[in-house]
């Protein structure tokens, strides 16, 4: 039978894929992986809430309860912080970034984390699957100072590591050093993640579509011919709509099955939902890192440079020719076209 290796193991087998490594990156996923089991124990709680109490409620040992959204953005923040392995972190639940210091060895770490720690908390209430949304990347002001805003504002291209954990039927973890998609199942009776999924891949075609179509009216047109081609009855049209409305189970359900996100622009939100830093970036390296494709309809989602922390674009996502064709649909009209 073949050894399925756990999360552990394989951070150390392929730490020699990073040449100069001192251990630090996996140092740091390392602790993604604790915070994500943490997390995980309290979503799967989260049924229980009227039992063991609302959040704003004060608990037992009389401390508040948080949100979940709040706990998961704490918890990560916390074990991120608390092992000193990175000098800056941004969280969407954060206005601005944090500078970790207090120590020497926290100043000298060379990579900041951008985080989405709940993603689909709307899903909550309704025990649907949520998920975490992580990105790393180098920092690009001297080491030894405090963090700046330039170094969050990178090109997604700069990515060190991305990846996303989704509390689901069972919890996974999913990411990438630039070698690969891997997903890691976790055994909650023991609390390990093994490698169940690896060198996962987009199929180059697919035949799902996610969208909330809800906002049709809103959209620009460019989005509405290419809905419209999703639903013509022609080779293996007319796709099947799947939307959870969780940027990370729909993502991962597509890259499994083969399928296309799109989260555009509308007439109500002009520059689109989902924000560049802490959802779009990461997810576009996982793409195509897996094979696929990113785009904002006009451009490589990685090549934006970003000028703020909670920019917002459009986000089209998946496998590649369907990108490719949705693309096509976009590029009929101007970007800044009236809808
Ligand atoms: P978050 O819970 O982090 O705010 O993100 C929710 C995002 C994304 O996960 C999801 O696909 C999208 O918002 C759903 O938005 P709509 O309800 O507008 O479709
Ligand atoms: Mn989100
Ligand atoms: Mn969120």
């Amino acid at each position: 039978m073949q050894k399925h290796s756990t999360l552990g193991e394989f951070i150390i087998e392929n730490q020699e894929h990073f040449k100069y490594s001192s251990g630090e990156l996996s140092r740091l996923i390392n602790s993604i992986r604790l915070a994500a089991k943490v997390v995980n124990h309290e979503v799967n709680k989260a049924g229980l809430v009227d039992i063991l109490g609302n959040a704003g409620d004060i608990n037992i040992q009389g401390e508040d309860q948080q949100k979940l959204d709040i706990y998961a953005n704490n918890i990560f923040m916390q074990t991120l912080k608390n092992r000193q392995i990175v000098c800056g972190i941004a969280s969407e639940e954060e206005d601005d970034f944090v500078t970790i210091s207090g120590s020497d060895k926290a100043n000298n770490s060379k990579y900041v984390v951008l985080i989405d720690p709940l993603d689909g908390s709307s899903n909550i209430d309704v025990n649907v699957s949520v998920g975490t949304i992580f990105s790393v990347y180098r920092r690009i002001t001297e080491s030894g100072t405090p963090v700046q805003l330039e170094d969050f504002l990178q090109k997604g291209n700069k990515q060190v590591a991305a990846g996303y954990i989704v509390y689901g039927t069972s919890t996974m973890l999913v990411y990438t050093t630039g070698h690969g998609v891997n997903g890691f199942t976790l055994n909650p009776a023991i609390g390990t993640f093994y490698l169940s999924h690896p060198k996962m891949t987009f199929p180059e075609d697919g035949t799902i579509y996610s969208i909330n179509e809800g906002y049709y009216i809103h959209f620009p047109q460019g989005v509405k011919d290419y809905l419209k081609y999703c639903q013509l009855e022609e080779e293996d049209r007319p796709y099947k709509a799947r939307y959870i409305g969780s940027l990370v189970s729909d993502f991962h359900r597509n890259m499994i099955k083969g399928g296309i996100y799109i989260y555009p622009t509308s007439s109500k939100a002009p520059t689109g939902k989902l924000r560049l830093l802490y959802e779009c970036n990461p997810m576009a390296f996982l793409a195509e890192q897996a094979g696929g494709k990113a785009s904002d309809g006009y451009m490589r989602i990685m090549d934006i440079k970003p000028t703020e922390l909670h920019q917002r674009v459009p986000f089209f996502c998946g496998s590649k020719n369907m990108v490719a064709v949705a693309e096509k649909f976009m590029q009929n009209y101007p970007q800044d076209s009236e809808y």
